[in-house]
């Protein structure tokens, strides 16, 4: 765990000690029932200090290790490139912005834009806690036909796509590729979440951007609508209030996620990334690859490929393959 992630922990740990566990509890039971619901809604969800508190504890440590894993593969795919200034939409209580300060350091202008005041107060209390985000702006604004995003190097929206009706995720999607030179996009790595990443995708594309994660081209995704979806896997450490509400003493879960990074910079796409948990069996590692043809591929690495079987044996689901250094010749 790096710092940002380590002082967000303890940050949370101490909201949710400010607040009695059955109120919180009840809280997210709240919060679940209303996302499993069908969101959009014309009003925030999120309506006051508990609803946030239990939003933070419960959902940031994961929307957090989403988006940081979506930002290292993208700042891998632009590796001279930081961004001079962030802009999270539907930022929340910051998960992202943290996330941010997390990957690339440093202290940069940011704006959190969200409908939801109670969850901006409490991301400000809580970037009170991150020197990184010492230059944080918490402007309350609705995502609508509206919206006015300020040009910026990076804008985020996380998580917030499944909140909005099809007309407003379409204005959200315009208005940020119209403002920012890098757009990450985050959503739950479900079959709904992946159709609207592939939606914004799309739309993104259509503006003249280059996808540079975690898709290695900018054509249509080969996945069959339907069939599959394409998904990624963060672990997070279970807080006190997980386990209170889920039970069961597991230390950690698995956040699924699916994302796309798009950008106006040039960019080097990955030659293929490994969609699936690899498979490790004896002497070889299955992998399940999106390359660049567009077209999905099982690839199998044996002991016979040397240090591209090593390699193989430590890749991740979601990483690029192969890794820089490493040519795949032979692969079958
Ligand atoms: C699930 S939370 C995600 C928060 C944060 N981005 C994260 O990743 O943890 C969705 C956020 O979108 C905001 N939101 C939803 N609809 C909105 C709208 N129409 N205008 C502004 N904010 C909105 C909510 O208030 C909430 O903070």
């Amino acid at each position: 765990m790096n710092d940002a992630a380590q002082t967000l922990r303890r940050i949370l740990a101490d909201v949710l000690d400010g607040l009695p566990p059955r109120q919180a509890a009840t809280a997210v039971d709240r919060l679940i029932s209303t996302y499993r619901g069908a969101p959009p809604t014309h009003a925030p969800i999120l309506r006051d200090r508990a609803d946030v508190a239990a939003y933070a504890a419960y959902r940031m440590p994961a929307t957090f290790e989403a988006v940081r894993t979506a930002l290292a593969e993208f700042a891998d795919a632009v590796p001279e490139w930081t961004p001079a200034d962030h802009t999270d939409v539907g930022g929340g209580t910051g998960a992202a912005t943290w996330a941010t300060a997390a990957t690339w350091g440093g202290v940069r202008p940011v704006t959190v834009l969200d409908w939801a005041e109670p969850a901006l107060a409490l991301g400000r209390e809580l970037a009170a806690a991150l020197p990184e985000l010492a230059d944080v702006r918490w402007q309350r604004a609705r995502i609508g036909s509206a919206l006015a995003v300020e040009p910026a190097d990076l804008v985020t929206v996380s998580y917030v796509l499944n909140e909005l009706t099809e007309p407003d995720r379409v204005a959200l999607v315009d208005a940020v590729a119209g403002a920012a030179q890098a757009v990450v996009i985050v959503e739950a790595g479900t079959p709904a979440g992946y159709a609207r990443v592939i939606e914004a995708r799309g739309r993104l594309v259509a503006a003249g951007f280059k996808v540079a994660a975690p898709c290695p081209h900018d054509d249509a995704c080969p996945i069959v609508p339907g069939e599959d979806w394409c998904h990624f896997s963060a672990r997070v450490s279970r807080s006190s209030l997980h386990r209170q509400v889920k039970g069961g003493s597991l230390a950690y879960e698995d956040e699924k996620f699916s994302y796309v990074a798009a950008t106006r910079l040039p960019v080097v796409p990955a030659a293929s990334r490994v969609v699936r948990k690899p498979q490790i069996r004896k002497g070889q590692v299955l992998l399940d690859l999106c390359e660049r043809e567009p077209a999905l591929h099982r690839t199998t690495i044996t002991k016979r490929h040397g240090d591209l079987y090593k390699a193989a044996r430590d890749a991740s689901w979601g990483d690029v393959w192969p890794p820089a250094g490493l040519l795949a010749d032979g692969e079958s």
